[in-house]
């Protein structure tokens, strides 16, 4: 009964038909398995991991046996697809199960994600979470590690935007994202082009004001003080922006609270991964009676890289390869704990990365960055297959195939449908859901994932669409615009670090570049009408698809626009009294690993 419900709750439009229709699928053994209908879901998420980083996608220098262990004993996604190429406009879509530029958490200014915990942008309190809809239907759900989807919205403790106002019943981690300058030992990794942005605005905005005061003092402008007055405040806003980029970074963004409390600020880096796993393993401890929702949201393999001592030299083959390995342990220890509990058969679990690894960063000559295996480009480079191609590993003992390999097109997005049916729950009916239910698809109920065209965006720029045409299998991409590479050729952006999503720093196609992923994986060689006798053809269905998917867009507030993204010290996360924000309530304990 509980299979047909399940099987239900994933398709119904006319029950009568449907209910046969599901009763003749449902294979015999599915019946009998003694899962509940509300499985505990784990989430293990992590930062900027490359798909060509784990053995069980064919690494063979760095040792992640636990996480290869998920895929040995679960399914194993091959077009896991990431609906932005960096953290912020990733995760929200995530949990939303929408597009980011249908939440506004993009942005047109080349900011990629939130810099500031003091910032007003962040995930809109009227987007839905899968969180919110599984806390409805009895879940317990906790939110342990990375967040980056802003705090607050007008004063410092409304938490608008907070773990806590998006679902989760508890959280415990950091509200931003790891980043070099919350080590004191690393260079500072805050943007050096905001750093510029920030300066020339200030400057810009002072010989307003200047000229403004002339202007009215010498009668050529009848304008109020008051507009002057307002005028400087948002110059100086600008201006402490621009000033706290240089060193308080680190007593700013780089925080830990437990729900609304602030730990750590600044944070001790080197205990936040022993901490989070301790936190995860008492979160299963006091909710193992179920159904709960864990969202391990990893700070590994962010730089700086932040190892234990244990494991720094362990994989032989540098501080990256250390930090994956680590993070592979972390898994483990949380398997583990379910394992032993006996949560194994009641328990789906489900890996994946944020965005593809970072070739970028570097250190000298030392790669500081993962590996995207066979594929183009990486983290901020939008449509490049390197970006936004991640693991996908699912693995819930009994109802899921062992050792199956998917290559079929899924999205991140696909989890937010696919947890709330699992929960018995119904997905928003006032909104458009991009994602899809995945479960038919996992279980080798249908053979096509639903997706047959996707849409890859670089902030609110549409740089790439796919489409995977369902009868001959191909899978075809068309690249709008794609980002300069410099120095030319380098495939990465080193000049700058991170590419850019519009302006100087991108390059614009027409026609665009056509590729067929099936035939070449790695982008290497466009098509031309020459050697694609369907070019035309298939570019003028993506057009079509494109004009429709653009028709389900409407504007909505973008929340990393300039002034929701610029620091303001009222909205300020602070331990203690403004601005002398410092505490340590972790107490030092070293009885991790
Ligand atoms: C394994 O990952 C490391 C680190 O990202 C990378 O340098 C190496 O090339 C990868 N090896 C394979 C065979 O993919
Ligand atoms: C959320 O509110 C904004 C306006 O603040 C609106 O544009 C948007 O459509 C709303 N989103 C949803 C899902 O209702």
């Amino acid at each position: 009964m509980k299979s047909v419900m399940v099987c239900l709750a994933h398709s119904c439009t006319c029950p009568g038909l449907l209910l046969a229709w599901c009763l003749l699928l449902i294979p015999p053994s599915a019946k009998a398995i003694s899962v509940s209908y509300k499985p505990n879901i784990v989430i293990l998420f992590a930062d900027d991991l490359g798909i060509g980083d784990l053995g069980c996608y064919g690494n063979d220098t760095i040792r992640t046996p636990n996480i290869d262990q998920l895929a040995k004993e679960g399914v194993k996604l091959t077009q896991h697809i990431s609906a932005a190429s960096v953290c912020t406009p990733s995760r929200a879509a995530f949990l939303t199960g929408r597009y980011p530029i249908r939440s506004g958490m993009v942005d047109s200014e080349n900011f990629l994600v939130l810099h500031w915990l003091g910032g007003s942008g962040g995930l809109p309190p009227n987007e839905t979470t899968f969180a919110k809809i599984l806390q409805k239907q009895g879940y317990a759900t906790g939110l342990i590690g990375k967040w980056h989807q802003g705090v607050n919205c007008e004063h410092r403790n409304d938490y608008c935007h907070h773990p806590l106002s998006h679902g989760f019943d508890y959280y415990y981690g950091m509200p931003f994202s790891l980043m070099g300058d919350c080590q004191i030992t690393q260079p500072p990794e805050m943007d050096r082009a905001l750093q510029i942005k920030l300066w020339s605005y200030t400057q810009m905005i002072a010989l307003a004001i200047f000229t403004l005061v002339v202007a009215k003092l010498i009668h050529l402008v009848s304008i109020s003080w008051k507009v002057i007055f307002l005028f400087a405040l948002f110059g100086f806003l600008f201006f402490i922006s621009w000033f706290s980029s240089y060193g308080f970074i680190r007593y700013w963004n780089c925080i830990v609270m437990r729900n609304y409390e602030i730990t750590e600020q600044p944070m001790k880096v080197e205990r936040a991964a022993p901490l989070m796993l301790k936190e995860a393993i008492s979160f299963i401890e006091r909710n193992k009676q179920g159904p709960f929702l864990l969202f391990f949201s990893f700070l590994h393999v962010h730089t700086p890289l932040v190892t234990t001592e244990k494991f720094v030299g362990k994989s032989k083959y540098g501080l990256y390869c250390d930090n994956v390995e680590e993070m592979d342990w972390i898994v483990g220890r949380i398997l583990d704990e379910l394992d032993n509990n006996n949560l194994k058969k009641s328990t789906l679990i489900y890996f994946t990365s944020d965005n593809g690894g970072h070739l970028e960063a570097r250190e000298g000559n030392i790669q500081r960055g993962g590996w995207n295996g066979i594929y183009k480009g990486g983290k901020a480079m939008a449509g490049w297959e390197g970006g936004i191609r991640v693991p996908g590993l699912f693995r819930w003992t009994g109802m899921l195939p062992e050792g199956k390999v998917i290559d079929e097109p899924t999205s991140l997005m696909d989890i937010f449908p696919t947890l709330v049916y699992l929960a018995g729950g119904k997905v928003p009916q006032d909104r458009t859901i991009d994602g899809q239910d995945l479960m038919p698809l996992l279980r080798g109920l249908v053979q096509h994932s639903g997706h047959e065209f996707m849409f890859h965006y670089c902030g609110i720029y549409l740089h790439a669409v796919r489409w995977h045409q369902m009868d001959s299998g191909n899978v075809w991409k068309a690249h709008y615009v794609t980002p300069v590479f410099q120095p030319e050729g380098a495939g990465g952006c080193y000049e700058t670090v991170f590419c850019v999503c519009s302006g100087k720093g991108v390059k614009h196609h027409n026609p665009p570049l056509l590729f067929e992923l099936s035939r070449d994986p790695s982008e290497a060689v466009p098509l031309t009408p020459d050697t694609e006798p369907l070019f035309h053809v298939v570019l003028k269905r993506i057009e079509k698809a494109l004009e429709e998917h653009r028709s389900t867009l409407t504007p909505v507030p973008e929340q990393m626009s300039l002034s929701n993204i610029v620091w303001k010290p009222w909205l300020q996360p602070c331990c203690g009294t403004f601005p002398f924000c410092c505490c340590d309530k972790e107490k030092e304990k070293d009885e991790h690993f």
